[in-house]
């Protein structure tokens, strides 16, 4: 086989992989197989770049960096659709139908209204030239460059009986499971939260560096095929034309033929939508007959011959009863509005929160209101707006507070950031409580016996006021505290006992530093050896530490530059707990410089013991993949978003069994 054949033949054997991974859900190699191949490719497209496929899916990895995107005018305007809420507006939809078909017989067409962002894809000769979002309907941008990313998006079409020129549209989501990763990735990284799926979604498309947006994964559902010249009759058959060519659909398509079909198919999936692993916020509803459209025709917005039956957004309205502040571990003041108690989707809901000054002035809230409550994507219902009739006239603006509702202590608001801080970082309750409760919390100390009730009771006791106070407690001390047994006194010193042997890194991230979050912690304890030698660290150094931004140095050097906090960490050390990275046990640094991300669960091994099997080696654990990981050890049921980025990325993926025969050979 001739260089050029091979990369031919890996091309579209990868593709057909990836096709029967993403779209079909039945993998028929594993993993390792996969990116064994994927690499083969990869070297011989780099020793033959002229031979490489536009279709290749080493295109997929991204790279290309957008400054602007281009403006293309859509052949055809991205029109929306008219939306009802209601049964009766759908009959009404109905009779409009039948009165513009003109006697001739029709059937409709029922699908997911996915709540993403609509994408239209452009093929010439069956390879996709141009992926451009809606804009304003008449022009979009050219995001070819992020579109390629997600795997869904065919950048060859599989099969035949494609024309040579056609347009698909459809819908990028993101799924739920992945939202919900990126999320609590962000959380631990301290970066604010997303909303929701769709805007995060239309957000990473807009992305300008593509390279971040394989890094998210998304789906693209297709749904519409237009050509020149017309080849089916039916929308059905163009739905069945997509699949055949390798688009990926939701598969709840369905052609109804009477009223009362649409309506079951309407409370179907009412019910089962929460179980779908996207969001849906309705069903469109199309006639079939692709003949009769342009003669029932358009209003200048959106089709006459297809609507939008929504799912009631699930809201409520109910009173304002006031408006709390809390104060968090790290002093932000979040304002939380207490609501006379009513039901919302299926749950009492009698908080929701309101995140910051600015968002109190755009509701316009006032003491007493009655607001609306919604739960959208987000897991805490918030308030959407204010019912103006029913306020009384007399009633008060709500005011953010201006001194902490914990300590009396002025509060502070920096230019640039939404919310207001408490700065009494060493003496306002909730935060010194907040600290101690983090510091003993699993992934930090892991301290037994000591959750947030007992923390709060020695505080508010006054027998700690900081995490070094926890090493001076005695038997005597907490015995004579309420609710305390010979037995819970005894278990809370033995945890804080054996917290003493948990390694450097779990105390650099139980420190409770802004932004060193448990895998930053972990960083620096490997770079700097000690807490002495990260305490010298100047942020010019720190920022020279790979993965650690200038966002990250800053708070740490502020951290140390505090005397208080010097003067804890010389308790601690003085308590006996590990404030130097310890020897490896074993001596062995088998895996040393090699990056490892775990996934899935395992058979012979609890992940947290792979974990450590892998750092008594040398070997460093990442929460996400980048190009620099070296690893991904995947265990059963292994996240499909992390196989896939490691496939793009070229890391190696590696088994269970692979791991332990790898490091038994080694030692
Ligand atoms: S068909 C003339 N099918 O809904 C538009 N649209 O509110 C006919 N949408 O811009 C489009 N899921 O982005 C169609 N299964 C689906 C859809 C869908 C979501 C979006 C689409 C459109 C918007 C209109």
């Amino acid at each position: 086989m001739t260089p050029q054949e091979h990369i031919q033949q890996l091309t579209e054997e990868l593709n057909q992989h990836n096709y029967r991974y993403y779209v079909l859900a039945q993998p028929s190699i594993s993993d390792f197989e996969f990116d064994q191949k994927l690499k083969e490719l990869e070297a011989l497209e780099h020793a033959h770049p002229e031979f490489k496929l536009p279709d290749s899916p080493t295109e997929r990895v991204g790279g290309a960096i957008t400054k602007e995107f281009a403006n293309f005018t859509h052949v055809r305007p991205m029109l929306s659709l008219n939306n009802s809420y209601s049964r009766d507006e759908i009959t009404e939809f109905d009779q409009q139908v039948m009165k513009l078909a003109g006697g001739k017989p029709y059937t409709y067409i029922l699908e997911h209204k996915f709540d993403g962002v609509s994408l239209s894809l452009h093929y010439e000769q069956g390879q996709l030239v141009r992926a451009v979002t809606r804009g304003d309907g008449v022009a979009g941008d050219d995001i070819t460059a992020n579109a390629k990313t997600i795997p869904t998006v065919p950048l060859k079409l599989m099969g035949t009986g494609y024309p040579d020129q056609l347009e698909v549209r459809g819908e990028v989501v993101m799924p739920l499971v992945a939202f919900a990763e990126l999320n609590q990735q962000r959380e631990q990284e301290g970066l604010p939260l997303l909303a929701n799926p769709r805007n995060t979604t239309a957000g990473t498309l807009k992305m300008q560096d593509s390279k971040a947006v394989a890094q998210r994964e998304m789906t693209f559902y297709g749904y519409q095929l237009f050509t020149d010249d017309p080849i089916t009759q039916t929308d059905e058959e163009n739905f069945q034309l997509l699949a055949s060519w390798g688009f990926k659909q939701s598969g709840a398509d369905r052609t109804c033929q009477k009223l009362e079909d649409i309506f079951e198919y309407l409370s179907e999936w009412e019910e089962k939508r929460h179980d779908l692993p996207y969001e849906i916020d309705g069903i469109v509803i199309k006639v079939n007959e692709l003949e009769l459209r342009p003669e029932i025709g358009n209003t200048s917005k959106a089709p006459r011959w297809a609507i939008a039956y929504k799912y009631k957004a699930e809201d409520a309205v109910t009173k304002l009863e006031s408006v709390s502040f809390q104060v968090g571990r790290t002093g932000k003041v979040t304002p939380v509005a207490n609501l006379s108690p009513v039901l919302l989707a299926g749950t009492t809901v009698k908080r929701a929160s309101i995140h910051n000054a600015d968002e109190i002035g755009r509701l316009g809230l006032h003491e007493g209101d009655t607001v609306r409550v919604e739960k959208g994507g987000e897991i805490i219902p918030k308030i959407t707006g204010v019912v103006l009739d029913s306020r009384n006239p007399e009633a008060k603006p709500i005011k953010f507070l201006t001194h902490c509702p914990d300590c009396g202590t002025e509060l502070v608001r920096e230019e640039g950031d939404a919310n207001h801080y408490c700065p009494n970082t060493t003496s306002c309750p909730p935060q010194v409580k907040g600290r101690i409760i983090h510091f003993a919390s699993r992934k930090a100390m892991d301290i037994d016996g000591l959750g947030t009730e007992i923390v709060n009771q020695l505080v508010d006791e006054r027998l700690v006021s900081n995490y070094a106070d926890l090493y001076d407690l005695t038997f005597e001390q907490l015995v004579s505290l309420e609710r305390f047994a010979e037995l819970s006194a005894q278990n809370l010193l033995a945890g804080i006992e054996a917290s003493k042997e948990k390694p450097f890194a779990k105390v650099l991230f139980g420190l409770g530093i802004r932004f060193v979050g448990e895998t930053v912690a972990k960083k620096l304890a490997r770079h700097y050896g000690s807490i002495t030698a990260l305490g010298a660290a100047s942020q010019e150094d720190l920022e020279q530490v790979p993965d650690i931004g200038g966002r990250i140095a800053e708070r740490v050097v502020e951290f140390f530059e505090i005397s208080d906090n010097r003067e804890l960490l010389e308790r601690l050390q003085q308590s006996g707990l590990r404030l130097e990275q310890e020897e490896k046990s074993t001596g062995s640094n088998a895996l040393s410089g090699k990056s490892f991300v775990i996934s899935g669960v395992f058979s012979s091994h609890s992940r947290e013991e792979m974990k450590q099997m892998i750092e008594t080696l040398g070997g460093e654990i990442k929460s996400s993949l980048s190009k620099k990981t070296h690893f991904l050890l995947a265990g059963e049921n292994a996240g499909p978003s992390k196989l896939n980025k490691a496939q793009n990325l070229g890391i190696t993926v590696i088994s269970e069994e692979e791991f332990l025969h790898l490091i038994n050979g080694m030692d």
